[in-house]
């Protein structure tokens, strides 16, 4: 058996990192992942209870480029859902009311990019894979993605980016994201992986036995419904979203679904008030294993399902990324 290396950037509550270990184990490997990167101390919960003992590095901010042989370890594969905010929609115009620098002049976000290229360029694994917003793409027309491109393939061979969507890859969740792969060897024809199609539906996914708690208020359920009927008559899209179990998926769930669950109400029948997800439904609809331990409140545990990345797509990424080092005969080191 041998061992395939990984480090976790912007690693969140480790999606990431569960879809690369999965397609490892997968492929007969053997996974370790040597350090993550992650700020939020809420975050750092969960991952740690899912993953301990893992080597922390807090603020990729604060790692000098002159550290970064040193601090970082080799490894194969660099993973990286670098903060979205500084190009998300919603992102960006909260950035422009403020008369904030959006994209990768956000110098406490945006250029986060510059990290992960210095750690690549220095480190050179053999294969990345960056996830983000599909917003990305069209951000400034395009000329982000292009300067970013433009600067991974000074050393690796960068496939166009593909926007793929978790409903396509058996979730039932409509959730599209940019995908960013790199090899080192620039000799690669790799190609994304193409939907699975699988069936489900949002039934598939929900608590068997929600609990009552969830149910909204009367108040909130009122309010919805107002600012729906402000919205209808401004012509400024819907307003809250009703689920129906049957439902082949949902919108995007963001972070921000603690606020007032807009985006996902599950229909409970008439006349009576829908009721938001649990954060483990969330998180299912994420593709995340039953088995994932959620130590924090419910409002961070929102805040990070809505950011993880969807684990089904990622899985089947790294399952060509892997295949393809493999045709390549890429040596990796042996499990004594
Ligand atoms: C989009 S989320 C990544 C989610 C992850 N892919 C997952 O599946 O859970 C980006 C993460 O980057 C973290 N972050 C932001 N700035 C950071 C920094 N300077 N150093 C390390 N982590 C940072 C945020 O706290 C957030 O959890």
């Amino acid at each position: 058996m041998k061992i395939i290396s990984s480090i976790d950037l912007f690693a969140g509550v480790g999606g990431m990192r569960i879809a690369l270990d999965k397609a490892i184990k997968k492929l007969g490997f053997k996974d370790n992942c040597k350090l993550y990167s992650e700020i939020n101390i809420y975050c750092q919960q969960t991952y740690q209870a899912n993953f301990p003992n893992t080597n922390l590095i807090e603020d990729l901010k604060t790692l000098k480029k002159s550290e970064i042989k040193k601090r970082i370890p080799d490894h194969d594969i660099l993973l990286a859902g670098f903060p979205c905010q500084p190009f998300s929609k919603a992102g960006v115009s909260k950035r422009k009311s403020l008369d904030m620098k959006h994209g990768l002049e956000d110098k406490k976000q945006g250029d986060l990019f510059f990290n992960i290229l210095d750690i690549i360029n220095i480190k050179k694994p053999k294969a990345f894979l960056l996830e983000n917003v599909q917003h990305l793409m069209n951000y400034d027309n395009g000329n982000i993605l292009k300067l970013i491109l433009k600067l991974l393939r000074n050393n690796y061979y960068v496939p166009e980016p593909e926007i793929l969507d978790a409903k396509d890859f058996g979730l039932a969740q409509q959730r599209k994201r940019i995908f960013i792969v790199g090899f080192l060897d620039k000799n690669t024809d790799f190609i994304y992986p193409k939907p699975t199609f699988k069936k489900t539906i949002v039934s598939d996914f929900l608590d068997r036995y929600p609990k009552k708690k969830y149910i909204i208020s009367n108040l909130l359920w009122k309010s919805h419904k107002k600012r729906r009927l402000r919205n209808e008559k401004a012509n400024k899209g819907f307003g809250y979203k009703l689920s129906y179990p049957r439902d082949k998926y949902t919108r995007t769930i963001s972070s921000r679904y603690f606020k007032d669950g807009g985006e996902c109400l599950i229909y409970r029948g008439e006349n009576k008030n829908p009721r938001m997800l649990s954060p483990r439904e969330v998180f299912r609809l994420q593709g995340f294993p039953e088995k994932f331990k959620i130590p924090v409140s419910n409002t961070q545990a929102y805040q990070q399902a809505g950011n993880a990345v969807p684990i089904n797509v990622v899985e089947r990424i790294c399952y060509n990324i892997l295949k393809y080092l493999m045709t390549k005969n890429i040596n990796y080191k042996k499990v004594a």
